[in-house]
Formats: structure tokens, C-alpha cells, sequence
């Protein structure tokens, strides 16, 4: 079997909503300390009720994995609730690309902490109370990271 799925090839030779949104609304950048890598998302909010994701892009200093993980974690929020972000975990991420090595599974964790803390900054921007607890991130050390 190859290391990568076709779905990681695939979206790391063809990244989606690659950039970064001007005046956006919330913007979370995560990097891991072990590798350097640094991921970027940037949010543009609605104005519903259900704070839809209007247009999401990230910019991702790292591997592979790491940019297939960016590109995949920003198509499944695009156009979704808010609350879909705030519930995406890295595992959703890994398993939309078709997996990913265990020793890559770090990769994606990015992409989950980078939007949530775009969330988390959409919040503190706009004043929005929220449950802190919710955006207490990862120190490196768990079963995620190397
Ligand atoms: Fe650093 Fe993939 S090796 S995020």
C-alpha cells in the first residue's frame, strides 16, 4: 500500500481555498515546535444566525501532510455552521483524506487547533461569551504529537 492515499496526493498537488482573506474575520494560526510547521486560517463569518462560514482559506508553512490536512479540514467547514467548525476534529480531518500515516496523524492536529482558534478569535473580536474550556489546546505532548 502507498504511504499516502490519492486523496492526500491529491490535495497536496491541488490545495482548495489556498490564500488568506483580507479583513477577515477570524484568523488562528497553529504551529507545531517539534517540526516548525505553521498553519494559518482565515474565516469570513455571515451574518445569519447560524454564523456561516461564508469563505475560509489557510496558508501552510509545512509538509505535505500538513498542507492536504489544511486544504481538506477548510472544504469541510466551508459553508457550514460556525458550531461545524468548533466540533471538527483532527481525526474527521484524517479520515476524510483516507488516513493518514500514524506518524503523520500530528499534521492534521494543526489544522484543527488553526481553526479553532480562528474561532476563538472571531469571538474575542466580536465580544461573543464562550466556554473556554473548549479552546484549551494541546501542549505537544499528546497522542497526536511526536
Ligand atoms: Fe510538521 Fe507535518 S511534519 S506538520
Amino acid at each position: 500500500m502507498a504511504l499516502y492515499s490519492e486523496k492526500v496526493m491529491d490535495h497536496f498537488r491541488n490545495p482548495r481555498n489556498l490564500g488568506r482573506i483580507e479583513n477577515a474575520d477570524g484568523i488562528g494560526e497553529a504551529g507545531n515546535a517539534k517540526c516548525g510547521d505553521i498553519m494559518t486560517i482565515y474565516l469570513k463569518i455571515g451574518s445569519d444566525e447560524a454564523k456561516t462560514i461564508d469563505d475560509v482559506k489557510f496558508e501552510t508553512f509545512g509538509c505535505g501532510s500538513a498542507i492536504a490536512s489544511s486544504s481538506m479540514a477548510t472544504e469541510l467547514i466551508k459553508g457550514k455552521p460556525l458550531s461545524d467548525a468548533l466540533s471538527l476534529t483532527n481525526k474527521a480531518v484524517a479520515e476524510a483524506l483516507d488516513g493518514l500515516p500514524a506518524y503523520k496523524m500530528h499534521c492534521s492536529v494543526l489544522a484543527e487547533e488553526a481553526i479553532k482558534l480562528a474561532v476563538k478569535d472571531y469571538y474575542d473580536k466580536n465580544g461573543i461569551e464562550y466556554d473556554k474550556s473548549q479552546f484549551l489546546h494541546c501542549e505537544g505532548e499528546c497522542e497526536h504529537c511526536m
